[in-house]
């Protein structure tokens, strides 16, 4: 990730044809509006920048996975432009079939191109599509974390076709972040994986065993450390089969020299809901039958000080079934945790994002990924091809920063 790449504060923007690929992936109410904009209101600051000063501006982005060639009326992104003109304050003409058009529209003006992936060659990252689409196109942006993980035209080949390819301020503040948090962190590092199973996330433990002074794990995740170590977990949510790899990550913390946090305590239920009967146990004394939901009072009250005197605090994933009342104590405490540690915070996956909303600490993080996946792909520590292809494209360029 360290091959430098163009950002759009570097480029002169007036009277020239800005494409932006942006993610605009939002979820949508039953009624096709947008339920939540925070990725759209995360954009705004590249896209006011570029109408400004002055650029004509085109933004493309997918919605969901639709079948190329055949979008349907669940696949448009209308609702999103509408949201997007509302936030601007101007009008945001939807285009479609642009990949046959002139799509660009007048200096100073925007306009949002229908779903990108109902091109056929979107998702091949087809070299010809780029090249008609490049005519078009004076400089692409990509202001896409949230999809920087995925090989595709208007993330790939886009960026290697057109004139002139740059980072627009949510991706190159994503990766400034995320490299701030992870190459060259201030220590101690610790991290917070939790979430459901430790199968989804076994390459981002395995790295962040290399790196972290303290990894806390949490969810279905944690009851697999615990029974790891040899307790009965009783009806929790666990995978047999990964014991052997938690017991490897444990091992190599402890080789490092790295803290691992479990739960001493843990919040269990005769059955999942938000009205079963609960019962706080120890570790080693889980029910017969019970499951593990949350972490205990003893767990909550250590969460402050094991990250009080941290340098950096990467998270992702809660420590309990936080959406029903009940279990929702456990990540609460952390997220209160991690706002009152004076550490250089980063939190990103859709899960996590929505425990920062519900207990409303977003003001206390430096930075909030809009990445799901891109994110744990960045953990995992793998090259993502939409910032290899910038590095790719300015590779001659003597203004390119890292
Ligand atoms: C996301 O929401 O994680 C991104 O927009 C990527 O979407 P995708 O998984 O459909 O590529």
């Amino acid at each position: 990730m360290n091959a430098p790449f163009l950002r759009l504060a570097d480029l002169e923007l007036g009277g020239r044809r800005v494409f932006m690929r942006a993610d605009f992936n939002v979820p949508l109410t039953e009624t096709g509006e947008v339920a939540d904009d925070s990725r759209i209101r995360a954009t705004l600051p590249g896209i006011r920048d570029c109408l400004v000063r002055g650029a004509s501006l085109a933004i493309a982005s997918h919605l969901g996975r639709p079948t190329e060639g055949h979008l349907g009326p669940r696949d448009s992104l209308a609702p999103v432009a509408r949201c997007l003109a509302e936030l601007l304050g101007r009008p945001v003409p939807l285009v479609k079939n642009w990949r046959d058009r002139d799509f660009a529209p007048p200096f100073g003006q925007v306009v949002m191109l229908e779903n990108c992936r109902g091109n056929p060659g979107e998702k091949a990252d087809d070299p010809a599509l780029a090249d008609r689409l490049a005519r078009h196109i004076d400089i692409y942006v990509n202001d896409a974390f949230g999809t920087a993980h995925r090989k595709e035209c208007t993330l790939s080949a886009l960026a290697l076709a057109a004139p002139l390819a740059c980072a627009g301020p949510l991706l190159a503040a994503e990766l400034d972040a995320l490299g701030r948090a992870l190459a060259a962190p201030q220590r101690p590092l610790a991290a917070i994986v939790g979430g459901s199973k430790v199968s989804t996330k076994l390459a981002v433990l395995e790295r962040l065993a290399e790196q972290v002074d303290l990894l806390i794990v949490g969810g279905g995740i944690a009851n697999t450390f615990i029974a790891a170590r040899g307790h009965d977990v009783g009806a929790s949510l666990f995978e047999p089969e990964l014991l052997c790899s938690a017991r490897r990550v444990s091992e190599r913390l402890a080789q490092r020299g790295a803290q691992l946090w479990l739960p001493t305590d843990v919040v269990c239920a005769d059955r999942f809901g938000a009205d079963a009967e609960t019962r706080v146990c120890a570790i080693d004394s889980v029910p017969d039958g019970w499951m593990i939901l949350d972490v205990g009072p003893d767990s909550r009250a250590a969460l402050t000080p094991a990250l009080a005197d941290c340098g950096t605090i990467v998270w992702n994933g809660p420590l309990g079934v936080f959406e029903l009342a009940p279990f929702a104590a456990g990540t609460r405490a952390l997220a209160a945790a991690i706002a009152a540690s004076p550490a250089f915070s980063i939190a990103g996956g859709g899960d996590t994002l929505a425990a920062i909303a519900s207990f409303a600490v977003a003001d206390d993080l430096d930075m909030i990924s809009t990445g799901g996946g891109a994110f744990l792909e960045f953990l995992e520590g793998r090259t993502l091809p939409a910032i290899v292809a910038l590095q790719d494209a300015n590779r001659d360029c003597a203004c390119a920063t890292e």
